[in-house]
């Protein structure tokens, strides 16, 4: 078994799909899907995996907080996967500007109770386990123009809470490789999008306020640059270092395609200006430039010349590929995003699912 926290969310539910998928045609092992549903959490992306009888109990969920550690412990006594792959964490900027103290709590105390756990899996599981931790690329700091992309080396400097809470993750996910010879892999990616993104991040914010005809607003002059990496390119890269990786070290992981905002601003628009034109003009009548978030860094770079040498991984998709794929299945989903926008999809899961939560001791049902 392998046991994914953050599940339901964005990256996560992609991961979780993108498996199943795979073990579909090869392979019977369990996946355990850990996550506490927060605002982010939603199971109604893991529908497609959750049809009666599909994979036939081979996805198990609970509804498990990282932070709560006598929970952690019931469910200690209950699995022993021979995988951890760890997504779960508080990932929104704006909101870790606002709220940082459960970006601290989520990002850094989750992720030591993980690796607490982690430690006695490998004493149970032995050498094969692998504890995988899911990063960013916001640790590294923030780039001037002409400076080399971010590479494996690159010394942290983060920027905002939340950048601050996974860089701590990350350096406590080292330290219990070099102090318990934890077999760690610690993955550093750039933005992500793709289906499932929840509309606060903004390619489908982008998208769904153009096509309810509202202002698309951008940060500051909109030359904030970043990385893009198409969601599936991600769980792709994840699952290299998860099968090919080397325990104890860091694999970067981009789509090697660097964006100022407003290109992205643009490209959307020409996109939907093309999939669902307006009576009149182009959605770009619609850019608005607001004011500029405090901290907020001026470009993020990857250089994944690692895992591509080590592990013959590459992207599949370029930015215009995945953004059409991006654009259409927001297109396609309007009931995905109404449910939520308007908060029905927290309704969904008290129907559908009788998931016992963290008090509960029978805290896995089968999705
Ligand atoms: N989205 C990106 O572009 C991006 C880029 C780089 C790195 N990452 C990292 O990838 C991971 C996944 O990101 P995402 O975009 O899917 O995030 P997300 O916010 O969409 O999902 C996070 C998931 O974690 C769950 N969660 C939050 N706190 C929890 C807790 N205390 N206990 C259990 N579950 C909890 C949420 O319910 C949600 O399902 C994060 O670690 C993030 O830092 C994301």
């Amino acid at each position: 078994m392998i046991l994914v926290t953050g599940g339901a969310g964005f990256i996560g539910s992609n991961f979780v799909l993108e498996w199943c998928k795979r073990q579909a045609n090869q392979g019977d092992e369990r996946l355990l899907v850990l996550d506490c549903l927060t605002y982010a959490g939603n199971l109604e992306n893991l529908a497609q995996v959750s049809e009666e009888g599909r994979f036939d109990g081979r996805v198990l969920f609970s509804r498990v907080d990282i932070r709560d550690q006598a929970a952690m412990a019931a469910l200690e006594t209950e699995f022993t996967p021979r995988a951890i792959v760890h997504f779960a964490a508080e990932s929104h900027v704006d909101r870790s500007i606002h709220g940082p103290q459960v970006f601290v709590e989520t990002n850094v105390l989750g992720t030591l109770n993980l690796l607490q756990w982690g430690r006695k899996l490998q004493d149970i599981v032995g050498d094969r386990f692998r504890f995988l931790h899911v990063s960013t690329d916001e640790v590294y700091g923030s780039l001037q123009p002409s400076d080399p992309a971010f590479s494996e080396s690159t010394p942290y400097a983060p920027n905002s809470p939340y950048s601050a809470s996974k860089a701590a993750s990350d350096h406590l996910v080292r330290a219990w490789h070099h102090s318990f010879g934890l077999n760690t892999l610690t993955t550093n990616c750039s933005n992500n999008y793709g289906p499932f993104q929840f509309p606060e991040k903004l390619i489908p914010l982008l998208i769904t306020r153009a096509i309810e005809g509202k202002k698309l607003p951008i940060y500051g002059d909109g030359l904030n640059v970043r990385d893009w990496l198409f969601v599936t390119d991600h769980c792709d890269g994840i699952l290299s270092v998860l099968e090919k990786g080397r325990t104890g070290q860091v694999y970067n992981i981009g789509g090697d395609s660097e964006r100022t905002n407003l290109a992205v601003v643009e490209a959307v628009c020409l996109i939907l200006d093309q999939l669902r034109p307006k009576p009149s003009g182009s959605y770009r009548d619609q850019i608005e430039f607001v004011r500029d978030r405090p901290g907020h860094d001026r470009r993020y770079a990857i250089n994944a010349a690692k895992i591509r040498d080590e592990l013959g991984w590459a992207p599949a998709e370029s930015f215009d590929s995945g953004l059409i794929k991006t654009v259409k299945w927001y297109l396609e989903h309007p009931q995905w995003v109404e449910r939520v926008k308007t908060g029905a999809y927290r309704e969904w899961l008290d129907k559908q699912y009788a998931v016992v939560d963290r008090s509960g001791s029978n805290t896995a049902s089968n999705l």
